[in-house]
């Protein structure tokens, strides 16, 4: 049987427990499936760790992290915990994404049925889009190693041609790879948000972009300024297939769009690159319902099915995203305006792992 290494690092605040939730859930799978096996490892990370040991991550533990199949991540951080020069600890996204060089940091947007959004008149999977992140430069880049003097201080925006040129190719690959196009018109279109009205940075990675998009023509490429994109992401998010973008305005934009379909706690997200990836929800540790057994386990969950689908279990992954599918479709729970589980977070683990028995794996 197929067995994979997976190093887990279960996080801080509701990490720990919705990570468990998550296991539960993918252990379910594998019984039904009987195919294939996860071997966990679990390692400590975050601002607990940062409080027992000065360090959000040891070297040991980055060492043996980099050599499992894959890295399965819960929420890291605490506000209450900070470091002498004031900024948060346990905050691991720099120290993962720059050393493994995880370029691509991919959020599917995508809206589920009986989900709460903000906006009017949306149909389930009216809203459905990969968010692509450049996650290893842009103002980020800057992470700690900005410019510091009592009067001022300058955190510098980079990007390379290299790093433009393959998460443009990725973003045409998505497009081509989805199974559909733009809810809308079913165009197969990759959209770049910069702004490059204003910033050489982003001409120059807007050049790059065109000049990667005429390689496929059969794909719709365009351009959208980043104010433009604020507003369209919100009034018509189903014209959108794939969107690319800078890492700072793509963190800022992608917690956008999960509110678009009922937040945070929804959104899974995958952290390339051509070695190493983990997998991660894209909310925080929210530390005020932490322990409370609230939290919406959805966004860790459809996570553990991108680290599927990454490691060659497609149809493990589609299964497991069919039954998160499934349980909205059936009101097997539901969440608070808050976006916490309204009621018992364990139901909404059951009712996944319930789910996920009643589909016959020969039709995924
Ligand atoms: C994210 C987060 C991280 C980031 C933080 C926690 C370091 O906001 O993954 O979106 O800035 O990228
Ligand atoms: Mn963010």
């Amino acid at each position: 049987m197929k067995t994979y290494n997976i190093a887990v690092l279960r996080g801080d605040g509701i990490g720990p427990e919705i990570v468990d939730g998550a296991l539960e859930v993918l252990e379910t799978l594998q019984n039904h499936l009987g195919d294939f096996q996860l071997d966990y490892r679990f390692y400590e990370a975050g601002a607990a760790c940062y409080q027992n040991t000065g360090e959000n991550i040891s070297a040991q533990t980055l060492q043996a992290i980099e050599k499992a199949d894959a890295i399965f991540k819960g929420a890291t951080g605490l506000p209450g915990v900070r470091k002498p020069d004031g900024t948060e600890a346990g905050m691991l996204g720099g120290m993962l994404r720059i050393p493994f060089d995880l370029y691509a940091n991919l959020r599917p947007i995508r809206l589920f049925p009986n989900t709460a959004t903000p906006l009017k008149d949306k149909a389930a999977d009216g809203i459905d889009y990969y968010f692509l992140r450049e996650n290893t430069e842009g103002l980020y880049l800057s992470r700690g190693i900005g410019v510091v003097t009592s009067e001022a201080v300058a955190d510098t925006l980079m990007v390379t041609r290299k790093g433009c040129e393959r998460i443009s190719r990725l973003a045409f690959k998505l497009a081509r790879e989805k199974k559909r196009g733009a809810p809308q018109d079913g165009k197969r279109r990759v959209t770049l948000i910069d702004k490059s009205n204003v910033l050489r940075s982003f001409a120059f990675f807007r050049e790059i972009f065109l000049d990667v998009a005429r390689q496929t023509p059969e794909i719709e490429a365009e351009c959208l300024y980043v104010d433009a994109a604020a507003a369209a992401l919100v009034t018509r998010p189903e014209h959108f297939q794939v969107v690319v973008t800078e890492n700072m305005f793509g963190d800022i934009l992608s917690d956008l769009s999960g509110a678009t379909v009922g937040g945070l706690g929804m959104c899974p997200s995958a952290n390339i690159g051509d070695r190493v990836a983990y997998f991660e929800p894209i909310h925080g540790t929210a530390p005020d319902i932490a322990g409370k057994g609230i939290a919406n386990p959805v966004g860790q969950v459809r996570s553990a099915a991108m680290m599927l689908d990454y490691l060659g279990e497609t149809r493990a992954a589609a299964m497991l995203e069919k039954a998160v599918w499934q349980a909205f479709e059936n009101k097997r729970f539901a969440l608070t305006p808050a976006g916490c589980i309204d009621g018992n977070m364990q139901t909404a683990v059951e009712a996944l792992q319930d789910e996920l028995k009643k589909i016959d794996s020969a039709k995924c």
